[in-house]
């Protein structure tokens, strides 16, 4: 098949486009497609400097060098979460990267800095990645008010964020769906959160990561498994593959039709942000549910487990971190 803009051999084949691209133009169309994403949502305002939440995955790797190329400001943060083999094949591919590109990289881990990892704060019957989402909004939203970045960038692509919003709907979790967007604006407490991927597929991440020789990991996390958000991939994979652009429609419906209907919802989610009593992150209660996550991280397995069983903890003043 030839190249949708030019004579040359496709080599990129987007079904839900019904369109082939060369190496080069497909390159170019990335960056097109991420520079009108930050331009519509007003992401990144001239002289912002940016901060990417970098995993050592495709889309966190793409959106960096994305960013770069288009001449942000853009530092990477890489969060050790403590899982192993997992987190070292993963900071190593997040480091080479910075290196490759003279780029600058913060790094926390989370046992030297935080005093715990994600398989001890896992609760050991659900999965992981509540506790994992969580400990990451957390971090790397510090990390940014901290070191003073205007804007944190996420590599979230139009997969993630389709699946995201099957489990919203799904759930019909209407304070969820007001904070699913784009571009979530700063706050005291908060950088302002952005998503510049969202109309890149996940198998155009990929292709771009090969084109372009950036080495990421490929394997999943380990702790993944029984994760939800993977299950309603799939779901809506074996959706696209018998209707093309069916992710893409059900995204672009959202923001465009429903979205708006919810800004009141999101203002009033805003305006009830308070903050924590012990570490002063943005939150609905008392104490912010990281600080929560701590604790429990902290106490023994036996008592973990016999916390459940016990008497049930006073619900006044458990609220939700904002960025939840
Ligand atoms: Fe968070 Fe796996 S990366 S639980
Ligand atoms: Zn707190």
């Amino acid at each position: 098949m030839k190249c949708h803009r030019c004579d040359e051999q496709g080599v990129v084949d987007l079904r839900h486009r019904r369109a082939a691209y060369c190496a080069a133009c497909f390159v170019q169309r990335c960056r097109e497609q991420v520079a009108n994403t930050i331009r519509s949502h007003r992401m990144i305002r001239p002289g912002e400097r940016a901060l990417v939440a970098v995993s050592g995955g495709k889309d966190s790797l793409a959106v960096w060098d994305l960013l770069l190329d288009l001449g942000y400001e853009a530092d990477g943060v890489y969060l050790g979460l403590g899982i192993g083999g997992y987190s070292d094949r993963s900071g190593a591919c997040a480091k080479e990267f910075a290196e490759s590109r003279d780029a600058r990289l913060l790094e926390v881990d989370m046992a030297r800095d935080v005093g715990f990892t994600i398989p001890q704060a896992a609760p050991s019957r659900r999965a992981p990645c509540s506790s994992c989402g969580l400990s990451k909004r957390h971090l790397l939203n510090k990390v940014a008010v901290d070191h003073g970045y205007d804007v944190l960038v996420t590599g979230h692509n139009l997969d993630d964020e389709a699946a995201v919003l099957f489990g919203n709907v799904l759930n019909w979790n209407l304070p969820y769906l007001a904070r699913q967007r784009p571009a979530l604006p700063e706050a005291p407490g908060f950088a302002r959160r952005v998503k510049p991927l969202v109309r890149l597929t996940e198998r155009e991440t990929a292709a771009y990561c090969v084109i372009r020789g950036i080495d990421y990991i490929i394997e999943e996390c380990p702790m993944a498994a029984g994760n939800r958000h993977l299950m309603y991939k799939e779901m809506l994979n074996s959706l696209e593959e018998r209707a093309p652009g069916s992710k893409s429609t059900f995204l672009r419906g959202f923001s465009e039709r429903l979205m708006p209907l919810l800004e009141d919802l999101a203002a009033e989610e805003r305006a009830g942000v308070g903050t924590c009593s012990r570490c002063g992150s943005p939150t609905t209660g008392d104490v912010c549910a990281f600080c929560r996550l701590r604790d429990q991280a902290g106490r023994p397995p036996a008592r973990r487990r016999s916390g459940r069983r016990g008497r049930r903890p006073a619900r006044r003043g458990r609220g939700h971190d904002a960025a939840e």
